[in-house]
């Protein structure tokens, strides 16, 4: 028997060794909570709102209580509904797809690069197309920053712009990751993020937030987080939801995000790490020119299929894998339904079939990186 079958299996995520780090700073943070008992819209509510404008170099953030909301606030917001197209790629986790079936829009689904996983812009021109052909009005273009890599915003924008199209970019993996020298949070009309306690940013709790320089749609969306509420609190001026941040999750956001910046370099080290040793069994995931990565997911693909064995073997090995995403948005049954890009999905399909995940935190030190490397290498026969 292989000696690593008796070392503990190395955590997918450990949220357990980010509160080591942190001491006391997060007892303490929701101790004063607590002690102020302003549970809903407390003051770290604002502090967490202007902490993460600096850091992403937004003009406003608007904090939620999901990423999925956040996604769904921009589109309530900007009058989505029946009849309106929103084009999405189909490589991606449901939320991206389900807000805008949430609205009565319709959602278009478009292919993705097989390089980078994320939106191809030849195939959103083929999405808009299709939309139309539908009978449907193409409104927004939702680029998702898959695994942490921002898309392709310099190929996206024109064809969103031409075609009249606002860019809502969901960066509920990606916050924190940079497009060109700048900060995920200020491209296109708004950014949605969540601070789901596996993403990098993550809370202790469900958590997510908008960023726009948009002021007027800033405004909307502080309303429409309350229930749609107007300067008389009791004129409620357009619908809305019940989509605050509590303020405990606030307030561990607040503590978590002066570490983010370290634990971001220190994820970086990993994937150097994995491409440097993996490059030459596996297709190793790959960076576009510039952009940087934060790394929510290594997503390798294998040479020769198998993925379910591989799988296993590593397994036995104590390595856990995880697979993002088995089926894509439109060979899932709740979505099967919509329409497509003209010409088909067949790099989502391709993706799909054969990704797979290895472990990726900002805690697996180089010992537990090297157990991945080798259950990698073995079980490939390298
Ligand atoms: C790409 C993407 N969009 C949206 C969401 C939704 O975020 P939440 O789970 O906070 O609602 C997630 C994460 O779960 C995601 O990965």
């Amino acid at each position: 028997m292989n000696q690593h079958t008796r070392l503990d299996p190395i955590p997918f995520i450990d949220v357990a060794a980010q509160r080591r780090r942190l001491g006391t700073a997060i007892d303490d943070a929701v101790g004063r909570v607590l002690n102020h008992c302003q549970f809903i819209n407390g003051p770290e509510v604002t502090q967490l709102e202007a902490d993460l404008a600096k850091f992403a170099g937004a003009k406003h953030v608007v904090a939620c209580a999901s990423g999925t909301d956040a996604l769904l606030m921009v589109l309530m917001a900007k009058g989505i509904g029946p009849g309106d197209a929103v084009i999405c790629p189909s490589f991606t986790f449901c939320a991206t797809g389900e807000v805008v079936a949430l609205t009565g829009a319709t959602p278009v689904f478009v292919d993705v690069i097989e390089q980078t996983f994320n939106m191809d812009a030849a195939s959103l021109s083929r999405g808009i197309a299709a939309a139309r052909k539908a009978g449907l009005k193409p409104r927004a273009v939702i680029p998702v920053d898959l695994f942490g890599q921002p898309a392709d915003f310099d190929a996206i924008a024109p064809i969103a712009e031409a075609e009249g199209l606002f860019i809502l970019d969901d960066a509920a993996q990606g916050f924190g990751a940079r497009y060109k020298g700048l900060r995920l949070g200020t491209f296109g009309l708004a950014t949605a993020t969540s601070f789901f306690p596996a993403k990098p940013l993550g809370c202790f709790g469900d958590g997510g937030a908008i960023l726009t320089d948009d002021d007027g749609l800033a405004e909307v969306l502080r309303s429409i987080r309350v229930h749609g509420q107007g300067s008389d609190k009791y004129d409620n001026v357009r619908l809305g939801l019940t989509a605050r941040i509590d303020t405990m999750q606030a307030a561990i956001l607040i503590e978590k995000l002066r570490i983010f910046e370290d634990e971001i370099a220190a994820r970086n080290r990993v994937a150097d790490r994995y491409a440097q040793s993996l490059a030459n069994v596996v297709t190793v995931p790959r960076l576009a020119e510039g952009c940087t990565s934060v790394w929510a997911q290594y997503t390798i693909r294998l040479p020769n299929g198998g993925r379910d064995a591989f799988a296993e073997a590593l397994k036995s090995q104590g390595v856990p894998t995880a697979i993002y995403y088995p089926k894509s948005l439109h060979q899932q049954t709740a979505y099967r339904d919509f329409p497509v890009a003209e010409g088909g999905l067949p790099v989502s399909e391709l993706l799909s079939a054969d990704v797979i995940s290895l472990p990726m935190h900002a805690y697996l030190d180089e010992a537990s990186q090297e157990r991945v490397v080798k259950a990698v290498r073995s079980a490939l026969g390298a």
